[in-house]
């Protein structure tokens, strides 16, 4: 049985067509999530809802109590998680409002506490992280985004910077240069405290500014907000859609 749980980022810190709703708050061993979770009905299906910044999007990146959140949905029998993702598109592809599914990622960010197996071990532990994405469950959002009739880019590097400021124009023409398409903040290291779990996990990066520098002109905060509520609109109509065949 698998059961999808949604970490809902910048734009998305409530889903609005659920059913059957109630909320729960989890204890874990690595102190206080995000939020608590929203359990609730999409099409029969129950899903669970976090709010990556918290329901009054409060906390910033840098500040996630990641192993909480991801603990916080394996405890709440999460197999599949959907981490829903505002970033800055750095390929000139990837403009505003594309929806873009990275299959690889950088991790630029530090002093986060990053992993699971640090104390208490019988024994060293090393996940396999070739394919930071889970294959199977990318696949099933690139078809539900099809089906909706969106366009979708389904191969790209997602870069974590540590945020919370947004990067210089140099700094972009870096990341260009090691390869990546994205830039976000919160993709590590939600990813791999989610493989260290063994949860499926999949990233829905929704582009909502040029990265610093790209188009000649400074970021403005209100775009992006507006790109940002758009595209979480674009994202739970995708859901729909997934739920139609979800099992
Ligand atoms: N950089 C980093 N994180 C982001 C950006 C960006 O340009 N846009 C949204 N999240």
């Amino acid at each position: 049985m698998s059961r999808l749980g949604i970490i809902g980022g910048t734009g998305l810190s409530k889903m609005v067509n659920l059913s059957e709703v109630h909320k729960r708050v989890i204890k874990t061993p690595y102190g206080e999530p995000s939020s608590a979770l929203t359990f609730g009905k999409l099409n029969g299906e129950e899903i669970v809802f976090m709010a990556r910044h918290g329901y009054g999007h409060t906390i910033p990146p840098h500040k996630i109590n990641y192993r909480a959140n991801i603990w916080a949905l394996k405890e709440a029998a999460v197999t599949d998680i959907i981490a829903v993702a505002a970033v800055g598109g750095i390929n000139r592809s990837m403009a505003p409002g594309s929806v873009v599914l990275p299959d690889q990622l950088i991790d630029y960010t530090w002093g986060r506490q990053a992993t699971y197996f640090e104390e208490d071990l019988e024994k060293v532990t090393h996940i396999d992280f070739t394919y930071p994405y889970t294959q199977a469950l990318r696949q099933h959002i690139v078809q539900a985004i099809r089906q909706t009739g969106g366009p979708i880019f389904d191969k790209a590097t997602y870069a974590c910077t540590q945020g919370p400021r947004l990067e210089t124009a140099a700094e972009i023409i870096k990341l260009e240069r090691d390869g990546c398409d994205l830039v976000g903040m919160t993709g590590m290291p939600e990813a791999a405290l989610a493989r260290e779990l063994k949860l499926n996990y999949a990233c829905c990066a929704i582009v909502v500014n040029w990265a610093a520098g790209l188009d000649g002109e400074e970021i403005c905060m209100q775009q992006i907000e507006a790109f940002a509520e758009q595209g979480m609109t674009t994202f739970q109509r995708v859901l729909d859609q997934l739920m139609k065949s979800y099992v």
